[in-house]
């Protein structure tokens, strides 16, 4: 059935496990991942980006995740849209028949500029105002995403502002995260640790100073019964960049968030766990061997059927990794 994400995150913290969020932008992608809760038993979370909306439409994604949920009636599935930039673009996914909604505050409607905190309460409130009428439940960010290492946002991949940044900027304060839970009263809080979207977060295996492990410790000490969630973090698994390399591709050295780190963070209140590079590598490198072991073959078909079963091998492990299985 399709389920609010309060109902999935509050039994997560009852039961001290993490629950990857995993972005779809097709067919094969809702697929992996359902198959993959399947054989796990694991409770999902889907989720649809501005990217995603632009490139499938939010009716495909919308329908795609309703065949899932009609498919699988056994598991709980939550329909959350990522990334919201504005109270309407909340709205208007909520309207849709989205369980959950994220509304990003902590840039302003242009995706680029960093808010000040008052814009931030503002937006974030309006959105629990009118989602919370009718059981929808809102994750809100404080603290921008970026590099501890370049102090720059993660403007790479096409969202988030690539201007240099403080440090203070980069962590989400506890104290701050404390009174923007108590005036907004959102359910799940998106926090800043010196992680950032795509495959480049790290030009080395993150330490304590440019991956702050710590820092969610502290914000969970003062706000315990906030659910947290921890953006930008794939793991950019080292076997899938050979991979990708081996067969053609062009891909830098980069690191992500190690699974150990995450899950040293779900002992500390972090309770949603965003994923979408780490499905873009596994299903890049399977479609690279094929095409290289299969110069004759043309059926889209036979390529996305490796694809998708890459896709949902990651999906497995991370569910079992983050404890999540026989939790549905
Ligand atoms: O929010 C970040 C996700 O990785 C989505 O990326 O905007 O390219 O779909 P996207
Ligand atoms: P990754 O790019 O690390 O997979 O992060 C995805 C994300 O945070 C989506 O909101
Ligand atoms: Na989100
Ligand atoms: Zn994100």
């Amino acid at each position: 059935p399709l389920v609010s994400m309060r109902q999935l995150l509050d039994h997560a913290a009852e039961h001290n496990y993490g629950i990857p969020a995993f972005n779809v932008n097709n067919l094969e992608q809702v697929q992996a991942i359902m198959e993959a809760a399947k054989e796990v038993n694991a409770p999902v979370i889907m989720q649809a980006s501005a990217g995603a909306r632009k490139y499938a439409g939010e009716a495909f994604l919308r329908n795609l995740i309703s065949a899932a949920v009609e498919s699988y009636s056994n598991i709980p599935i939550v329909m959350h849209q990522d990334h919201g930039q504005s109270p309407d673009v909340c709205q208007g996914a909520i309207n849709l028949g989205f369980s959950s909604v994220m509304m990003d505050g902590s840039l302003e409607a242009d995706g680029k500029t960093i808010a000040s905190y008052d814009y931030n309460i503002d937006v974030t409130r309006k959105v629990v105002d009118m989602a919370h009428a009718i059981g929808v439940t809102v994750e809100g960010e404080l603290g921008c995403l970026g590099s501890l290492e370049t102090m720059k946002g993660d403007k790479e991949d096409g969202h988030g502002t690539d201007s240099t940044m403080t440090r203070e900027q980069l962590l989400t304060d506890p104290e701050q995260a404390a009174d923007f839970v108590k005036r907004t009263q959102l359910d799940a809080l998106a926090i800043a640790i010196g992680t950032s979207h795509g495959a480049y977060k790290f030009t080395r295996k993150p330490t304590g100073d440019i991956l702050a492990i710590d820092r969610i410790k502290e914000i969970h000490r003062r706000i315990p019964n906030t659910h947290l969630v921890m953006h930008g973090s794939s793991s950019v698994p080292q076997d899938l960049l050979a991979e990708i390399r081996k067969y053609g591709g062009d891909m830098k050295e980069t690191y992500g968030v190690p699974v150990s780190e995450i899950q040293e963070a779900i002992k500390h209140g972090v309770r949603k766990i965003n994923i979408d590079t780490d499905i873009r590598l596994a299903m890049t490198a399977a479609v690279r061997k094929f095409m290289f072991e299969n110069p004759s073959k043309f059926d889209p078909r036979e390529y996305l059927k490796p694809a998708r079963e890459a896709a949902k091998q990651i999906c497995k492990q991370r569910y079992i990794e983050f404890n999540c299985e026989g939790q549905a």
